[in-house]
């Protein structure tokens, strides 16, 4: 018979083991597994809006006039076959998983000088995953891994009608916040309705609650957890608005959260025994 104190020891080394495997795989996911160097990318974490087209970007050094050949494949993680794959000069599409069939290429004339970028087409928001970027050369081989996130955006419209000023935007999602502010950064009252089409996609509606003044600039700000767009409106003339609207993305919080997660667990595996 284990007595009560074998029973807690047994435990707390499976427990440690455990942890241990956790904290592996959120470093291996933190640190993106396997980019070596030989491959680079622009972008680790793009955001495709819905419907677009969008690319993720991967590219190596090649061997200068080298004839060698160029195989480039890419991957998504949680999926069987392969989401493209270029060899001997060719796609080679045979295990090609179907959700991509049709949507994906490689931009073939620029392979040879180092671009593996992929294009995917009609972004659709089952494609939001992990992707790896692999390639073998004459100058090396490597892999990479690329994080595409999927959202829908749009820039706002705005209309002026007397002294009242709305804008609406035609796509977003997921769901986002609305604010106005006025010149100086002040919130201002607002009132927005959300209109969830048939693809749940949200067009946005917002009215400013306060007189709108000639040659004054008003601040939108439009934001969801991945994106957020920045609208500024100066009422010009009798009736004009003139706009000009930034977009930031926002994905490197998922992997800093990630990050952070590594400590957090770290200590709480220090304090367990
Ligand atoms: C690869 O080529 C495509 C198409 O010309 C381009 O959009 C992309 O920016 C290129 N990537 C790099 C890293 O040059
Ligand atoms: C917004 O509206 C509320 C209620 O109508 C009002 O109490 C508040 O003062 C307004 N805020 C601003 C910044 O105008
Ligand atoms: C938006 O509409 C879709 C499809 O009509 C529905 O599945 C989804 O639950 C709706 N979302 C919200 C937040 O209302």
């Amino acid at each position: 018979m284990a007595s009560i104190g074998q029973i807690i020891f047994g435990s707390m080394i499976v427990l440690i083991f455990l942890m241990s495997g956790l904290i592996i795989l959120l470093l291996a996911i933190a640190f993106g597994a396997g980019g070596q160097g030989f491959l680079r990318t622009t972008t680790r974490s793009p955001v495709g809006n819905l419907g677009q087209d969008v690319v993720l970007d991967c590219s190596f050094s090649p061997k200068q006039n080298s004839k060698g050949d160029v195989s480039v494949t890419w991957e998504k993680v949680g999926i069987t076959g392969v989401v493209y794959r270029y060899q001997n000069q060719a796609p080679d599409l045979v295990d090609q998983n179907a959700e991509f069939k049709g949507r994906t290429q490689l931009f073939r004339n620029v392979v040879a000088s180092g671009n593996a970028s992929l294009l995917l087409q009609r972004v659709r928001e089952q494609d939001q995953g992990m992707y790896q970027c692999s390639v073998s050369a004459p100058s090396g081989r490597g892999s990479i891994n690329i994080h595409l996130w999927v959202a829908a955006f749009s820039a706002p419209e705005f209309k002026r009608t007397g002294s009242s000023l709305t804008a609406e935007a035609q796509r977003w999602f997921p769901k986002p916040n609305v604010a106005w502010e006025d010149h100086a950064g002040h919130a201002l009252n607002g009132s927005t309705k959300f209109f969830n089409n048939s693809a749940g996609i949200f067009r946005v509606e917002s009215n400013l609650l306060e007189p709108a003044n000639r040659d004054d600039t008003y601040t939108l700000v439009i934001s969801n957890p991945l994106i957020r767009t920045v609208s500024m409106a100066t009422l010009t003339g009798e009736s004009g608005v003139s706009v000009k609207t930034d977009f930031t993305f926002n994905t490197a919080s998922p992997r800093l959260l990630s990050l952070s997660l590594v400590p957090a667990l770290l200590s709480l595996c220090l304090l367990l025994p």
